[in-house]
């Protein structure tokens, strides 16, 4: 058997991976180690209960007693998703993305080099090389972050490389792009504007809508981290993009067009701090491995879509209470 750690995978998705992990590899035993966090929700792994390769630990990455016993006899693959990872609520509060994002992976990446654990995956994102106005991003590019939570996140990234350089760790890093589907905490742009959209709310768009983000589907993303594992070089970093540019005026269109609602449900609202305009990846280092992404952006949007209108009783639960207040007084709606 080979033993498995998930970080993050009560979140969007790292619980479409511990899915996938179960699913594709009989010979995996998988812990998944979540703080169930505002993001973490044990709805999003309920019908793995009682299955016999899996168990979940709640626990903290940046507690080092939490990390000793989800390692607790050995791990052979550690894919730490766990982090904070909403842009906005690092720009209202950067502590926790300090101490979960850094930290957390600090203590996971301690606990792996004094476990001999096998492949450490470190899941990163594409908003570490900041905004980027033309061309798309190599894996050798400059890091220039521009948002506390990316520069958690590039905190980490490099950190993580630099237990494979100095301490011998066969880590891997993977940044991805923004990725989209079912399951995804309805504060992120998709999820948010698809759930007021059902509800007749307005979709409050930053700025003149024009920023550009290539989206990534989330089952082609678990793939590609499969790839990774399995091919990739230790030290090394791999893109992984959806080719789906688009802005996001076009997004809130298409969503409001599908779900046939008034193009007037569009609510221009003032501007993220540090907006990054546009974000682009370059993927040939993955594409050499074999990976692609295989879904068109418009059958992911309608299978998203879809999912959303037919589990009302996942997300209206969350969109109520504190959230929607956090929410109506961040947008001031
Ligand atoms: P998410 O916010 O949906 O889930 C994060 C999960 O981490 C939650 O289950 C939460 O409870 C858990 N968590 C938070 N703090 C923790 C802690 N201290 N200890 C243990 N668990 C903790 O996030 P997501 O969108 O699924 O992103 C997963 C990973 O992928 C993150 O590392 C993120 O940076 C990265 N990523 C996300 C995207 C994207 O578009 N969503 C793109 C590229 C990379
Ligand atoms: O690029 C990968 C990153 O994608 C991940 O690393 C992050 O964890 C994830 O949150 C996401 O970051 P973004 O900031 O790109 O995603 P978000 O969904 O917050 O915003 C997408 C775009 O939509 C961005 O240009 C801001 C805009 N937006 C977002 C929200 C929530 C709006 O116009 N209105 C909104 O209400």
């Amino acid at each position: 058997m080979t033993r498995v750690l998930i970080t993050g995978g009560a979140g969007f998705i790292g619980s479409h991976y511990a899915h996938h992990a179960l699913a594709r590899h009989p010979e995996w035993q998988v812990t998944v180690l979540d703080k169930l966090t505002y993001a973490g929700n044990p709805d999003n792994l309920k019908d793995l209960e009682g299955h016999a390769r899996y168990r979940f630990l709640r626990g903290d990455v940046a507690s080092r007693e939490d990390v000793a016993l989800a390692m607790e006899g050995g791990a052979d693959i550690v894919l730490n998703f766990a982090a904070e990872t909403h842009v906005d609520r690092s720009i209202g509060d950067p502590e926790g993305f300090i101490r979960t994002d850094i930290y957390g992976a600090y203590a996971l990446l301690e606990a792996a080099r004094s476990r001999g654990v096998k492949r450490f995956l470190q899941i990163s994102t594409d908003e570490v090389y900041g905004s980027v106005p033309q061309g798309a991003s190599r894996e050798e590019d400059a890091l220039m972050p521009s948002n506390p939570y990316a520069a958690s996140k590039a905190a980490a990234d490099r950190l993580a490389y630099s237990y494979h350089a100095t301490y011998g760790l066969p880590v891997l890093i993977t940044r991805a792009s923004n990725n989209f589907g079912p399951n995804q905490y309805p504060e992120k742009l998709i999820p948010l504007f698809v759930t007021n959209a059902l509800d007749d709310q307005a979709l409050p768009l930053y700025g003149d809508g024009l920023n550009v983000r290539d989206w990534l589907f989330v089952g082609d993303h678990c793939e590609a981290l499969d790839v990774v594992l399995e091919r990739g070089t230790p030290g090394q970093v791999y893109n992984v993009g959806g080719g789906n540019e688009r802005r996001n005026i076009d997004i809130s269109r298409a969503i409001l067009e599908r779900l046939g609602k008034p193009p007037g449900l569009v609510r221009s609202v003032s501007d993220r701090p540090g907006h990054d305009r546009r974000y682009a990846l370059d993927c040939r280092k993955l594409r050499l491995l074999g990976w692609s992404p295989r879904t068109p952006f418009d059958e992911g949007l309608e299978e998203t879509i879809a999912w959303y209108a037919d589990h009302r009783d996942w997300w209206e639960k969350i969109k109520s209470g504190a959230y929607l207040e956090y929410y109506r007084k961040q947008y001031r709606l």
